[in-house]
């Protein structure tokens, strides 16, 4: 298949990018490098540019006849996302609705689309599954659930199928060591523990400690990024081979307590470091934890590297090596 990836140069689109090409499929990536690195697209053609550039989008799409495309571009931060709407509706949403304009003026009709488990906003039941009430609670995941929305309505009108995946946590690392996690800031929880046993950082704070949960720390589902990746193939794959539109939640189904996952960092990494408790952090649901049996049923995936140690161990191997050199 040709794919244009979108954001190909981030964490998650990197990975992505990989993988297509170790699958032999053509891929282009198309990033702006605001959050990106130029160095993290290691196979396939690369393009510079913004997603709310029309001609930039006319050029990529009149050079190929792409099949599909994968769509990461998107802002992350939660708390960036409750003091600065504008930035997260303008490019997750609005920015987003520029990309789709242009895969329906050039005839490109599969879309996955980078979802995440915010869209569900305070978990009513957990394990969370596709028809959990949808009601975030903060810009970022409405301005996701948007985008869930307006497919429908391009779907409708112009014939688009999309694929959503909705992400719990996403962690770990390119299994050969030749990819990870590079955020500016960071702000998720095993990189910045990762930070602590590596003496980067001081210490690690555990925000909250007074959750309905056992040990009183957030709860989250920890899902390896290869396997998040194997994910979109299938999903790609079968939406070109002409399944209709779907939605997925992905994750392990398997909760871990913040404080489990620094033991975890702990013995993985064999270091011993600070840890601070603090106040909670605006906008965290205690626990949120995925049912991906629709997932794994419908597009036949297994998530492969479900053991939290090893999604640990690949992300240490990676912040020693990159990091620590
Ligand atoms: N946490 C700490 N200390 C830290 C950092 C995080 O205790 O220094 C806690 C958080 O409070 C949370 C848990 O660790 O309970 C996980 O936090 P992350 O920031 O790693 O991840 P989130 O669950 O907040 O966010 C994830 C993705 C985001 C996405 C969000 C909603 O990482 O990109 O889900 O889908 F926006």
């Amino acid at each position: 298949m040709k794919i244009l990836v979108v954001g190909g140069a981030g964490y998650i689109g990197s990975h992505m990018v990989k993988m297509l090409s170790k699958a032999g499929h053509h891929v282009v990536t198309l990033d702006n490098l605001s959050t990106g690195y130029r160095d993290a697209v290691k196979y396939g053609e690369f393009v510079e540019g913004d997603i709310a550039d029309s001609d930039i989008l006319n050029q990529v799409f009149s050079s190929t006849p792409f099949d599909g495309v994968m769509h990461f571009a998107s802002y992350i931060e939660v708390g960036e996302s409750v003091v600065n709407p504008g930035k997260y509706f303008r490019n997750n949403f609005s920015n987003t609705l520029n990309l789709l304009d242009a895969m329906v003026r050039h005839a490109v009709k599969h879309f996955i689309f980078s979802s995440t488990a915010a869209i569900f906003g305070e978990p009513e039941y957990v394990p969370i599954d596709e028809s959990h009430p949808k009601k975030p609670i903060n810009p970022y995941g409405l301005s996701k659930l948007m985008v869930e929305q307006a497919l429908e309505s391009y779907e409708i009108a112009h014939g688009l199928q999309s694929v959503c995946l909705r992400y719990f946590n996403a962690a770990g690392a390119d299994i050969d060591g030749e990819l990870g996690e590079r955020h500016v800031p960071e702000t998720h929880l095993i990189p910045l523990i990762l930070q602590a046993a590596s003496g980067r950082r001081e210490s690690i704070s555990v925000f909250g400690n007074d959750y309905p949960t056992t040990d009183g720390s957030c709860v989250r589902d920890y899902i390896h990024i290869v396997d998040l990746c194997s994910a979109h193939l299938l999903a790609l794959t079968k939406l070109v081979k002409g399944s209709g539109s779907k939605r997925y939640n992905l994750g392990n189904g398997n909760g871990f307590s913040v404080i489990q996952v620094i033991d975890v960092v702990k013995q993985v990494s064999a270091k011993n470091f600070k840890i601070v408790e603090t106040n909670r952090r605006a906008g965290d649901p205690a626990t949120l934890v995925a049912d991906s049996a629709l997932a794994q049923s419908e597009l036949g995936w297994t998530p492969v590297y479900d053991d939290l140690a090893v999604i640990v161990e690949h992300a240490w191997k990676w912040e020693k090596n990159y990091f620590c050199k």
